[in-house]
């Protein structure tokens, strides 16, 4: 696929997302592209799936970590897989026709990844993938289909770890792989020193600073089944501190439907909230004894922010963080003993590349792709 070139052209490039986790990947980015905008060429456009509709999934995280308005919102709202994946498919062609942009970046792993990637491409239109190359070799996760198959559709392969090239390297994708590091790290590392401690989140759900532990989960392998939950009420009561668990809108809905919410709410450890913006989840990591999370995005906050953690699943797209006080517990009771007592010393994560930070690499990779 081949960009036309043309003398003091301006480059116009979209960034489609839709989901929660793309949103911080999104930001640094954003923010770069926008101060140097003067010098790259690259007019930088944002088209919003509406994947999450959810303010709190939302419009909080724009607002937030001052991402600029999307320039359009697709508004496809949920659905099954087929008919979400279908949906944006159809919504972004449409989008895309009328638009004719140079590039469409993706990011990380959801359903508008997918879409977004595969409307592009049939379009003739090309493709950089940020966090490319991860793989949990379970196709059993919805995430793991979005991330292959987008691997493979795209030009430029933006790759956060030297893991992740070497799992692209090793499907022969037809793109360039490019190693660029994380942007999820660029914008921790921004406001690492900007995290209030001891504030009134803490007080308001009645918790200490070092005594307490976040709960997250939202994947359909922890959340679905009445029998996953059951596991999952089950691990609570096992760790003996107060947990504060921000309720994704997927896993209320489950706990409704299987009658466990009362039950979950009964447990006295337990502190139920809303799902939380980006600064205030951050500040309650900081201060945990331990996180316990689905999620895979916190998986790596927890361990850039040197707070321990215990990660629902049996295998992680992250392995890295294995070796930064994270623990494969997936819902056993067990595991979770072993891992509770497991000692914990944290690391310093380096997030920058030869000295470069992601969003530059990034930058410079988008430009010379576009130049040819
Ligand atoms: C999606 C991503 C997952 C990511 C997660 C972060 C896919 C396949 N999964 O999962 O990788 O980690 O986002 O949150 O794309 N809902 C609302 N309000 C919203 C959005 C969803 O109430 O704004 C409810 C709906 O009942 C919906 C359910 O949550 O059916 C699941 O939403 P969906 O976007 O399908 O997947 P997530 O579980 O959020």
């Amino acid at each position: 696929m081949s960009i036309k070139k043309t003398r003091g052209k301006k480059y116009q490039v979209v960034s489609f997302v839709g989901a929660r986790p793309q949103f911080v990947k999104l930001a640094p980015l954003a923010r770069r592209l926008a101060e140097s905008a003067a010098h790259t060429k690259i007019v930088h456009r944002i088209i919003h799936s509406g994947q999450h509709y959810d303010p709190k999934l939302s419009k909080v995280f724009f607002d937030r970590l001052s991402i600029p308005e999307p320039n359009e919102n697709l508004r496809v709202g949920s659905g099954s897989h087929g008919a979400m994946t279908g949906a944006i498919l159809a919504r972004f062609e449409k989008s895309l026709v009328k638009q004719r942009p140079d590039l469409v970046v993706v990011y990380g792993d959801t359903n508008t990844t997918l879409s977004g990637a595969l409307a592009a491409v049939k379009l003739g239109i090309p493709v950089a993938h940020v966090e490319a190359g991860l793989r949990s070799f379970d196709l059993s996760m919805p995430e793991e289909v979005n991330r292959r198959v987008t691997d493979h559709l795209s030009a430029l392969l933006l790759c956060p770890t030297t893991e992740s090239v070497k799992n692209a390297r090793r499907e022969h994708v037809s793109g360039k792989i490019v190693r660029v590091g994380d942007l999820m790290y660029e914008l921790l590392h921004s406001f690492r020193d900007h995290i209030p401690q001891n504030n009134a989140l803490l007080k308001r759900c009645r918790i200490i600073a070092g005594e307490y532990v976040v709960l997250t989960a939202h994947r359909p392998a922890t959340v679905d089944s009445k029998d996953s939950l059951k596991a999952l009420l089950a691990l609570i009561k096992l760790l003996k501190r107060p947990v504060v668990f921000p309720v994704h809108p997927r896993t209320r809905s489950s706990l409704k439907r299987h009658r466990l919410l009362g039950a979950l709410r009964a447990i006295k450890n337990v502190r139920l909230v809303d799902p939380l913006p980006y600064i205030d989840l951050l500040t309650l990591v900081t201060q945990a004894s331990a996180v316990v999370t689905d999620s895979g995005g916190l998986q790596k906050e927890t361990v850039f922010l040197g707070t321990k953690c215990l990660t629902l699943r049996d295998i992680t797209e992250w392995p890295e963080t294995l070796r930064y006080g994270n623990h494969l517990v997936d819902l056993s009771q067990k595991k979770m003993r072993q891992a509770l007592a497991a000692p914990h010393k944290a690391r310093r994560i380096p997030w920058k590349v030869n000295g470069k930070a992601p969003s530059e690499l990034i930058i410079q990779s988008l430009t010379s792709l576009l130049r040819g």
